[in-house]
């Protein structure tokens, strides 16, 4: 652990031009410096260095933070890590704090768990390239055309069919066994200690920084299971895991774009064929925490299923997920019958490459795939589609998207937009999903914010708004985000420690709008609070009046029995309550 005040001394040690412009040339543009982001593809600068705040902001990705956090996601380090390089740099030197016992168990753990796998894969390795136990598995590779250079940079290994190979290797390198036990790749029975995986090649699955930290072992027949993977352990939770995602990142870097593949082996296929901004799951369906990781290093990405009926299913299931956390998604469809391995044994990276360059936008992918199981030549099957359709179309964050899409349905079914949003309009809404909340969202934003600003730069207006109570003025993620700042800033009131504001939060969209705030020009600075904090409560007061009057216009139109209806009659009292406390 570092101390504290270690930690406050480097960051007064350092500015954060210097940090980022040995990455980023940047220039000067008002009070802030301007480059092109380091962490999506662009053309023209959007990424924001504000040297009197300590902060910096892309707005083309959103991402944002002080220098610990740009050196954590530059070089993909850790918190202490960052901290103590940049320490290094500025000649500061850094004894860390005692750990308490327990604290000193864990870390020691942890380095334990990984010295393992670390001593794990480099046997199955060994054994692969090495003696006649690994003959049967170079075959395999060689059959599959597995070439040796791929082999080494995925270090791909082999489990010998042997009881306890594995448990005597950890043995003889003082591991303890039950220290391995926890990480699953051995097991305890009567008879003694054994190996989880025999007789498979070995797939070690790595995190973003490249450690081991689960093993995926393939049989080399067509036996059952296919595959076995290591269980969830301290060190590995599959559905956060991207595979190969270690090696992808400098691909991603340049393209902006991901893929997204179901198999190890299309993964490698891939690879090797030189095409290297893919990742895949770890034989689980596609979770939010997969996309959360995605959002941070892609712009866009491809899904590459299987072109079976599986496949599809996948497909449409992770496009609802894209669809809610607003990434474009588009799916690249391969010939029935081919997985991405196969159709690369029989076709040149090239053609690869332009059925990735045809990929569809998920939605439409979608809609196409209903309207050939479903044909739209009866009101009856129209009805059918249409209500495939709504629930899915209501995820698209996007407005402009939104009304793309509708249009197209409309086309492509034959109907009129009146009919299809009387169809929408009949199934059971929520309030929350519907157009009327998105663009209230949106709007809403901008007051928030500049009521965020104020409780960052004017004591006297965090006092005000404080006293009047925080839920009076935000909602939904903002009034979290305003109650983490109101806690970290009682009682202080250094402007020169709020670039290690955006450190409170490890919320990834609560840090874009901290640093927003924070690197917007200085229109903040020097106002006369009093009144932009009248001018916000105004507008926000007309906000909700305007929202309680198209709630009641919309319950007129609700069967009073419904659950939407319910849910209506809660948020205008919500409304009601917030107006009331508003006025004076
Ligand atoms: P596939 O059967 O498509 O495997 O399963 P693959 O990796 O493409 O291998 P090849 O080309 O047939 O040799 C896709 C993924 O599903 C998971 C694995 O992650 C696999 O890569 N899976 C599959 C399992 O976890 N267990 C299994 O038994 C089968
Ligand atoms: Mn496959």
């Amino acid at each position: 652990m570092i101390p504290e005040e270690k930690v406050r001394e480097v960051a007064e040690r350092i500015s954060i031009v210097d940090v980022v412009s040995e990455y980023v040339p940047l220039r000067r543009a008002g009070g802030n410096f301007l480059g092109l982001c380091p962490f999506h593809a662009e053309k023209t600068p959007s990424f924001n260095v504000n040297p009197a705040r300590e902060i910096f902001h892309c707005f083309g990705c959103g991402a944002g933070g002080n220098a610990f956090s740009f050196i954590m996601k530059m070089e993909g380090l850790s918190f202490p890590e960052a901290v103590k390089h940049l320490a290094r740099k500025s000649g500061i030197e850094i004894e860390e704090r005692q750990l308490t016992p327990a604290e000193r168990k864990v870390q020691d753990e942890y380095s334990q768990f990984l010295r393992i796998n670390e001593l794990t894969a480099s046997y199955y390795r060994a054994i692969l390239l090495n003696g006649r136990e690994g003959a049967p598995a170079r075959d395999y590779l060689a059959v599959r055309s597995v070439k040796p250079d791929i082999s080494e940079a995925f270090r791909l290994g082999f489990a010998p069919d042997r009881r306890d190979g594995l448990v005597k290797h950890l043995k003889n390198n003082g591991v303890k066994l039950e220290t391995a036990l926890k990480l699953g790749i051995i097991r305890k029975s009567d008879a003694g200690w054994y190996d989880l995986l025999r007789n498979r090649l070995i797939f070690p699955i790595r995190d973003a920084r490249g450690q081991v930290i689960a093993f995926a072992g393939r049989v080399l027949d067509a036996s059952l299971p296919k595959y076995i993977n290591s269980p969830e352990s301290p060190l590995y939770h599959k559905s956060s895991v991207l595979f190969g995602l270690d090696m992808a990142l400098p691909s991603i870097r340049t393209t902006a774009a991901v893929i997204i593949v179901e198999g190890y082996f299309d993964h490698l296929a891939l690879y090797q064929s030189g095409v290297q901004n893919v990742v895949a799951t770890c034989g689980t369906a596609l979770t939010s925490s997969h996309t959360g990781l995605i959002k941070r290093h892609a712009e866009r990405v491809y899904t590459l299923f299987d072109s079976d009926s599986a496949g599809k299913k996948a497909t449409i299931r992770s496009m609802e997920l894209f669809l809610e956390q607003r990434i474009p998604a588009y799916v690249i469809a391969l010939p029935d019958g081919d997985d991405p391995d196969s159709f690369l044994a029989t076709h040149a990276t090239e053609e690869f490459t332009t059925l990735r360059d045809k990929a569809r936008p998920a939605f439409e992918y979608f809609v196409r795939t209903l309207l050939t199981e479903t044909h739209p030549d009866s009101v009856d099957n129209k009805v059918r589609i249409i209500d495939d359709i709504v629930p899915r179309f209501r995820k698209i964050a996007d407005s402009v998207e939104r009304d793309l899409y509708e249009k197209e349905i409309c086309r492509l079914l034959g109907i009129t937009v009146h009919a299809f949003r009387k169809r929408m309009g009949g199934g059971k809404l929520t309030p929350q999903d519907t157009p009327l909340n998105y663009t209230k969202r949106a709007e809403n934003d901008t007051i928030q914010e500049t009521l965020l600003a104020l409780l960052l730069y004017y004591p006297d207006a965090r006092s005000e708004i404080v006293r009047s109570g925080l839920e009076t003025f935000f909602t939904d993620g903002y009034l979290d985000l305003a109650r983490l700042v109101v806690h970290r800033l009682a009682g202080s009131d250094e402007t020169r420690s709020l670039g290690r504001l955006t450190e409170i939060t490890e919320n990834a969209e609560q840090r874009t709008i901290l640093s927003r705030i924070m690197v917007a020009d200085d229109s903040m600075a020097n106002i006369e609070w009093r009144s932009v904090f009248e001018q916000c409560t105004r507008s926000s007061e007309k906000k909700q009046l305007a929202s309680i009057k198209e709630i009641a216009s919309r319950l007129a139109t609700v069967d009073p029995n419904s659950d939407e209806y319910v849910l209506l009659l809660k948020q205008a009292d919500a409304l009601r309550t917030r107006k009331s406390k508003l006025e004076p």
